[in-house]
Parts: C-alpha cells; sequence; structure tokens
C-alpha cells in the first residue's frame, strides 16, 4: 500500500475522443484546462486534434498537444502516450472518452461490428489506461476516468444496441477491477454512465423532436447537456476527489436511479 503522492504543479490529463466538434470530450477537454490542467487530445483526425489542442492552449495558455492515433490501436496508443509524455507535464490523468455508438437490431447484427465497438469502446479504454497505468503507478498519483452509459444500466433503451451495451457494461467492471489493483497504488479509477446527452453520437445532430423523444421519462425534463458532464469529469479528475474510486456516477436527468 502507497500514500498517494499530492499533484505536481503541472499536470497532464489525456483525454481520448476529443476531437469531436459537439462532443463530450472537446468540451472536457475545455474544462480541465480552465482548471489548470496541461491537455492531451488523442483522436483519429490528425487535423482535429491538433487544432482542439492549439484553440486550448490560445484561450487558456496551458501546454496542449493533438494526436493522432485509434484507441483500439495498441502501437499508436503506445506511440501516442510516448510522444504526450516527451512534449509535455507528468500524466495524472486520463480520461476514456473515445467511443462509437451501435443502432443495429440484434438479429441483423455482425460479428464484424460486435469487434468493432467492443475494440473502440473497451480495448481501447483498456490500451489507454494499461499504457497511462504505468506512469501513474510509477508516481504514485494518478486518475482515471471512463465513459460508461445508462445503456449498459438498463440494456440499450436511449439509441445504441447490444454491443454498446455489452461494451459500456464492460467499462463499469473494467474500471471497478482495475480500482481494486491500483488504488493502493495512488491512482483512483471511477466511471460515469451517462443518460442522453447532446452530441451527434446518435445518428447525427439531435432534432427537436428527438430531443423531446429522448426527454420523455427523464425527470428534469431535458437531454443532458456535454458540459454537466464534463463538470462531473472535472470534479473527479481533482486532488480533493482522491477518496472517491471504484464508482459508477450516474448522471442522466433522473431516467434512471441505480
Ligand atoms: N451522447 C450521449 O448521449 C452519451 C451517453 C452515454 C455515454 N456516452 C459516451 O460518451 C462518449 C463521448 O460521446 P459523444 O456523445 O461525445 O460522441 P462523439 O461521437 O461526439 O465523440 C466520440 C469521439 O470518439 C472519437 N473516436 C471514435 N473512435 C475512435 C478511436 N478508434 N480512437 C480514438 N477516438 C475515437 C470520435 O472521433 C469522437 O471524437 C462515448 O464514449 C459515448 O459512448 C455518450
Amino acid at each position: 500500500m502507497t500514500q498517494a503522492a499530492p499533484f505536481p504543479d503541472s499536470r497532464t490529463a489525456v483525454v481520448t475522443g476529443a476531437a469531436s466538434p459537439r462532443g463530450i470530450g472537446r468540451v472536457t477537454a475545455r474544462r480541465l484546462a480552465s482548471e489548470g490542467w496541461a491537455v492531451a487530445i488523442v483522436d483519429l483526425d490528425a487535423d482535429l486534434s491538433r487544432e482542439a489542442a492549439e484553440s486550448l492552449n490560445a484561450e487558456f495558455g496551458v501546454p496542449a498537444l493533438g494526436v493522432a492515433a485509434s484507441v483500439a490501436d495498441e502501437e499508436q496508443i503506445r506511440g501516442a502516450f510516448d510522444l504526450i509524455e516527451a512534449e509535455l507535464p507528468q500524466i495524472v490523468g486520463l480520461v476514456n472518452i473515445a467511443g462509437v455508438s451501435s443502432p443495429t437490431p440484434f438479429l441483423e447484427l455482425t460479428t464484424a461490428e460486435w469487434d468493432q465497438v467492443f475494440d473502440v469502446n473497451l480495448r481501447g479504454a483498456y490500451l489507454a489506461t494499461r499504457r497511462a497505468a504505468e506512469t501513474m503507478v510509477n508516481n504514485s498519483v494518478g486518475r482515471v476516468v471512463s465513459l460508461a452509459s445508462i445503456s449498459a444500466e438498463r440494456g440499450g433503451g436511449t439509441f445504441s444496441k447490444v454491443p454498446y451495451s455489452a461494451s459500456k457494461a464492460g467499462i463499469i467492471g473494467f474500471s471497478r477491477a482495475v480500482a481494486r489493483e491500483l488504488s493502493p497504488l495512488g491512482v483512483t479509477v471511477n466511471a460515469i454512465s451517462p443518460g442522453p446527452i447532446d452530441t451527434d453520437i446518435m445518428g447525427g445532430t439531435l432534432t427537436e423532436e428527438r430531443k423531446n423523444d429522448l426527454s420523455r421519462d427523464v425527470l428534469v425534463g431535458r437531454v443532458g447537456r456535454p458540459d454537466e458532464v464534463a463538470a462531473l469529469i472535472a470534479f473527479l479528475m481533482r486532488e480533493e476527489a482522491g477518496y472517491i474510486t471504484g464508482v459508477n456516477y450516474d448522471i442522466n436527468g433522473g431516467l434512471h436511479f441505480s
């Protein structure tokens, strides 16, 4: 058992899936930069990732780097982390946000789609966490937050279906199991399960009609906003959140209690 080391003054948060202009990742990267984190954005598109990082540097004056990599590819992810460690301060935080949806009904599902969804949503979180953990454990301090989904808890029910739901349920078990091993070494590990959030992942930008439809059983009467999810992530990334680990947080406007 190691007591967690204090946060270093300069520290980097790696945010995967943060290039999408209307996504949770981009807003989370912005929020973390506003709280003084240096930020590394890891996403598929090199230009979008670089541009997102440059805007953080321009707006908040923090070091920021955009790196193109698929979270599903071990070599690319290891290369991305090596680059980040060469350019930015010590990696203290990892936010696993990269994800893909899967609206295909079960009887029409192909094994290729199943594998692709698991490759990004679960293997991707594993690969990034596995690499980040080496640095975090070495320094006895780290924060890992991964995006699961209400879909994991309710078995779909929003847009995506079986492989999405199963892969996101995997994120919850993954986070708890990794928390069990890494928390004694100074690294907290948590998951977040959002309900429907106003991004483009559910088959494109949501129309007012679709938002109303998705809000039907939401107690607060609306879909969520990316900045609301980002605020929860940013809290779990703080030094003061060091007593929270192995938890799956609901953020769903009361659509589901667990
Ligand atoms: N929007 C919602 O309603 C909602 C609800 C629950 C959970 N989530 C989860 O939140 C996360 C963010 O979703 P979003 O709504 O912002 O969607 P989004 O589509 O805007 O963002 C997903 C991001 O992941 C990136 N990505 C996809 N495959 C990748 C790969 N192989 N390697 C690296 N990056 C990759 C995309 O380029 C994109 O930037 C996802 O994990 C999603 O499953 C979203």
